[in-house]
């Protein structure tokens, strides 16, 4: 149990690589680990909250509001909470909004309030990860102190070859528990 005790928050954008993310989900939780699962909206039509609730025995976050009683979810909270966040899969379109704080659901805004280290794996087709804008935001994000986790290269959803696969969970999950034992936590 290499990660008991800790808090993650496993942030899942809309990527056909969702579904990676429920086998991240798991090793995480076979070490100990506490985990938020917190998805975009576009997330939800790749992986079903229902699946990511049974795996970590949470509710999964997914719009800022609850229902129609008044009840609202805490990004602020949320980001104090966690002692490490993984954002994984990262579209594109997520990397753009995280590199240039565009606000509009509750994963960009937990992402902004978020006080410990953030791991992020970028998942896409080769042009789309090539593209000088996705590069741009790389950059920004690296620059910004976040941890990216790069992405291989093989086969793609596409039917396409190249650099663009998400990273493995068993990858990500040795990434973490490593960060963790040289005490970088926050
Ligand atoms: C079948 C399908 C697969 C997709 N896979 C990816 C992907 O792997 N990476 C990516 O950046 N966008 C992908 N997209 C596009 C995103 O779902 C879209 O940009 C979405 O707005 C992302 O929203 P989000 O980042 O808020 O989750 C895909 C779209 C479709 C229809």
């Amino acid at each position: 149990m290499r990660l008991q005790g800790k808090k993650i928050i496993l942030g899942i954008t809309g990527s056909i690589a969702a579904y990676k993310a429920a086998f991240l989900l798991r090793l995480l939780v076979k070490e100990g680990a506490e985990v938020q699962v917190v998805i975009t909206p576009a997330g939800k039509e790749f992986i079903t909250p229902v699946t990511l609730s049974a795996l970590s025995g949470r509710p999964v976050i997914s719009e800022f509001f609850g229902s129609s009683d008044g009840s609202w979810h805490s990004h602020v909270d949320l980001g104090l909470w966690a002692d490490a966040m993984l954002v994984t899969p990262a579209t594109a379109s997520s990397l753009g909004k995280m590199a240039n704080g565009i606000a509009d659901n509750i994963l960009i805004t937990t992402y902004l309030s978020a006080k410990c280290p953030v791991f992020i794996a970028p998942a896409m087709d080769l042009d789309m990860f090539t593209h000088p804008s996705t590069q741009k935001n790389i950059s920004v994000l690296k620059e910004y102190g976040n941890i990216l986790l790069d992405p291989a290269v093989g086969e793609l959803a596409s039917g396409l070859e190249g650099k663009g696969r998400m990273e493995e969970p068993e990858n990500i999950l040795e990434k973490l528990v490593e960060f963790f034992s040289q005490k970088k936590n926050c």
